[in-house]
């Protein structure tokens, strides 16, 4: 039986997002800035962010939309891998507040046919980030392989990486596998990795088991029970290497509902009061402030927050429709609401 009435948490970062481009940009960071105090915003955009400019130009806009609801709002920026980027460029993303690098394997996701397709053609790049201590997030799943196989396919470059550049520090996005938590608990410390809400929710039949859920449909996909179960022991751990990247990927609902639908959950306004449900069935909500307050952080190097936030019992029903998109769990009664 539940008594708490009241929770306190850190101001939670989100070490994961996506916000897009032009005008539907200022509702996805507002959603995104009311949750949370800090957020890694993706760089798969078209053109993708590649260069100092415009990635400080996209920074610029994102400020400028959080500005509304949260005037304290931080975006910590990442650029797109690709062969020949120069350290000289990356010392001026860095000065723009770049803090990490996103490797995408060519078409495994949106936005990413320009991803990488030889692995070793980044290696030159991937060494300047180990020397200026610029952190490489992985999207890892292997191109061309069964869906279902993609992630414990490329677990093994993952592991290439960590062995080739020992000081590079890695984050294994968005871990589907009981295999990727496995390798990531093996490596070494300067090895992570981000769990999303909706990886902590479900396994494929949440996607497709007994209906086709489209606003379910992700990359990469829920997999086996086991797989949910190996994701929900790592994120109630408190082990430092799990924390939260919601991977919140916005896309209208048209684009969804589709002969050839988009991939992507929509997770940023209903993320944390989710996880306080899930942390405390699972009678683990002391674990809940270090993994969204308090791991990434410190994986990042970045001071802890010290400001918090409130959230209450106080049932409330999710919107059908957030700015265009449904939600994850849309519809749904959630017990806690952040005040
Ligand atoms: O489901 C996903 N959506 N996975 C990703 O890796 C990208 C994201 C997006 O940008 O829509
Ligand atoms: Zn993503």
């Amino acid at each position: 039986m539940e008594s708490k009435k009241e929770i306190i948490l850190p101001l939670p970062d989100d070490f994961h997002s996506h916000v897009r481009q032009g005008e539907v940009l200022a509702g996805f960071v507002q959603d995104l800035a009311s949750q949370f105090g800090r957020a890694l915003i993706m760089p798969n955009t078209t053109p993708p962010m590649v260069c100092a400019s415009q990635i400080e130009q996209y920074k610029k806009e994102i400020l400028d939309a959080a500005k509304e609801v949260n005037p304290n709002f931080e975006a910590l920026m990442t650029f797109k891998l690709k062969p020949g980027i120069t350290e000289e460029e990356l010392l001026l993303m860095k000065s723009c507040g770049v803090i990490a690098g996103k490797y995408y394997p060519a078409g495994v996701t949106t936005n990413s046919e320009d991803g990488v397709s030889d692995f070793e053609s980044v290696f030159p790049v991937i060494a300047l980030m180990e020397k200026l201590g610029i952190v490489l997030c992985v999207h890892g799943e292997e191109p061309g392989v069964f869906c279902l196989d993609r992630e414990s396919v490329f677990a093994e470059k993952v592991e290439i990486l960590a062995k080739q550049f020992p000081k590079l520090k890695i984050v294994f996005e968005h871990l589907s596998t009981a295999k990727a938590v496995d390798l990531v608990k093996r490596l070494p410390s300067n090895v992570a990795a981000t769990i999303t809400v909706h990886h902590l929710l479900m396994s494929l039949d949440g996607v497709i088991g007994d209906a086709l859920r489209p606003h379910h449909f992700c990359k990469p996909l829920p997999k086996r029970p086991e797989d949910l179960l190996a994701l929900r022991e790592a994120a109630f751990s408190g082990n430092p290497k799990f924390f939260l990247g919601t991977d919140s990927a916005p896309h209208l609902k048209e684009k969804k509902e589709s002969c050839c639908g988009a991939a992507g959950v929509y997770s940023a306004k209903v993320a944390i009061p989710i996880l306080v449900r899930e942390f405390l069935a699972a009678n683990v909500l002391d674990k809940l402030p270090d993994f969204i307050g308090g791991f990434g952080a410190d994986f990042y190097n970045l001071p802890r927050t010290q400001k918090t936030i409130k959230l209450v019992y106080e049932p409330w029903v999710v919107p059908a429709e957030i700015n265009g998109v449904v939600p994850l769990a849309a519809n749904e009664s959630l017990e806690w609401k952040l005040v």
